[in-house]
């Protein structure tokens, strides 16, 4: 999925998580009065931004029961800890954090520990062996059952629930915002996922995909707009394969379909999502983004592999051939949409040639921005089954440094070719290094960063921006009368 917030590295490069800043954050609503509740919990989200938007589902949830957040860790009695299995390093990023938590809990008599999300999904009860001092497990389609399962922990007993369900979307919980900037959100349109990539794991701890009640997901952009936001993200695992039937109205909704509702709501409101499966991004998406002003130009589209053996192995179900001409549609419809990919360097067998596949597909594409990582064998995974994870780690650092390397130029070209034009931005705070300058991003989801100067602005209004000048991960402007 897409970053909101660029390249926080926190892992070295050639390990890149995606929306690294964000990773291990912890997030507590504004709009509550921590007096309000007898008993806190903190929680930290990892991985990709359905599990940050289920943190959200947690909150709320919890909230019901009379517990607050808080974003101090000693002020909590309860903490949570929403994990991600996409990679090994993902894993041990919580395992480490586990360990720090378990040094407050012999501290702090009575605190409970939960771990949440898609590790908790792929060990199960497993963790409450391997990990003593945890008290609470709980998979990603089982957060109904939380406040059971804390009081279940609270009388010492076992508190696990894994299961994974065919139609649980959350569709009636009204998330809880947490550290919000109050312009932009993301809302869940679906999950799970049926694809079965044979790298992924997250078929495994997602379980099978189903797709949210439209009405419930076009209700709560509205009322994020109506709260002031002025952008939503929809987002699932492929969100191309949305489908829902509204049996009262007799109408079939595809994501095409979904996207036009969103984008009704208002003009004011911009409509982005994520991801979209090469596969599955049809023509009526493309329209449909080209119809509406506010629909973004803007298509996170993972390539994996530039080689189309490779992208048989990784059971992707598309050529070489067919992404390019995708890429070409997509171009050709929306000439000036944005793309992004994620790349994989070191799949099982990949050869010197595959990896120079890889490296002219995303030449061919002009990625603006892209998520690069090494292969990581997952268990359980068809690729673990099948192949052998053969390509020596040093082989798959120095291709993914080239990766790395390529994307950077690209991204800087694309940001060079940019100086000089203006586009409509939507503001969404402070930049991060001065508070005399403007953050916010255009349609292409770059980022622009610009001078206030003594413009009447505030966060969440649009403003044209000539760009003046650029980095590879940022465009420079001015504001234009
Ligand atoms: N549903 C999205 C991606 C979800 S996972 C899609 O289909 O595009 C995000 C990214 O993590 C993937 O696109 C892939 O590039 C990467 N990834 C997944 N499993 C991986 C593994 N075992 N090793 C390395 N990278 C992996
Ligand atoms: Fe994983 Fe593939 Fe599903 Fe994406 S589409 S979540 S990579 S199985
Ligand atoms: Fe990680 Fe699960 Fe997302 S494995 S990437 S948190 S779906």
């Amino acid at each position: 999925m897409q970053s909101k917030f660029l390249k926080g590295m926190l892992d070295f490069v050639s390990d890149k998580v995606q929306d690294e800043s964000r990773q291990g954050e912890a997030f507590a609503p504004f709009t509550h009065d921590p007096n309000q509740y007898k008993k806190h919990f903190y929680i930290e989200s990892y991985g990709c931004q359905m599990n940050f938007a289920d943190s959200e589902i947690v909150a709320s949830i919890l909230n019901k029961e009379g517990f607050g957040a808080t974003r101090n860790v000693d002020e909590a009695d309860l903490i949570f800890i929403n994990t991600c299995s996409i990679r090994e390093k993902a894993e041990q990023t919580v395992r480490k954090r586990l360990t720090e938590f378990r040094k407050l809990k012999e501290q702090k008599k009575g605190m409970l520990v939960g771990v949440l999300g898609c590790m908790a999904e792929r060990l199960k009860a497993k963790f409450l062996e391997e990990e003593r001092l945890v008290d609470i497990v709980v998979g990603p389609d089982a957060y109904r059952s939380l406040p059971a399962l804390v009081n279940d922990a609270e009388e010492g007993q076992k508190a696990v629930n894994v299961l994974l369900s065919r139609d649980e979307t959350y569709a009636d919980i009204a998330p809880v915002r947490l550290d919000s900037n109050g312009v932009t959100a993301f809302v869940s349109i679906m999950r799970g996922c049926n694809n079965m990539c044979s790298f992924c794991v997250v078929p495994f701890t997602r379980g099978r995909e189903r797709s949210r009640d439209a009405a419930s997901i076009v209700a709560e952009c509205r009322d994020l707009f109506a709260k002031g936001y002025k952008e939503v993200t929809l987002l699932g695992q492929n969100v191309d394969s949305y489908y829902f039937v509204d049996e009262q109205n007799d109408e079939t909704i595809t994501f095409g379909k979904l996207l036009e509702k969103v984008a009704m709501i208002s003009p004011l409101l911009r409509v982005r999502f994520s991801t979209s499966h090469p596969k599955d991004i049809t023509d009526e998406v493309l329209h449909t983004m080209a119809k509406y002003e506010n629909i973004c130009n803007y298509i996170h589209l993972p390539v994996q592999s530039g080689s189309t053996r490779i992208l048989q192995l990784m059971n992707r179900t598309y050529t070489r051939e067919w992404y390019k001409k995708k890429v070409a549609t997509i171009r050709q419809i929306i000439p000036d949409c944005g793309i992004s990919s994620d790349v994989i360097a070191g799949f099982c067998t990949e050869t010197e040639e595959d990896h120079q596949d890889t490296l002219s597909i995303m030449e061919y594409s002009r990625y603006d921005m892209s998520y690069m990582f090494f292969y990581s064998e997952r268990p359980g995974t068809l690729a673990q089954k099948r192949y052998t994870d053969d390509i020596p780690a040093d082989i798959k650092k120095k291709r993914l440094n080239e990766i790395v390397n390529l994307q950077n130029r690209l991204s800087l070209e694309s940001n060079q070719k940019d100086i000089g034009k203006t586009f409509k931005v939507l503001i969404e705070g402070n930049s991060k290094r001065s508070e005399a300058d403007w953050m916010g991003r255009n349609s292409q989801n770059k980022v622009i960063v610009f001078a206030k100067e003594n413009h009447p602005l505030q966060k969440g209004d649009y403003v044209n921006v000539t760009v003046t000048d650029c980095t590879q991960a940022t465009l420079l402007g001015k504001i234009t009368q």
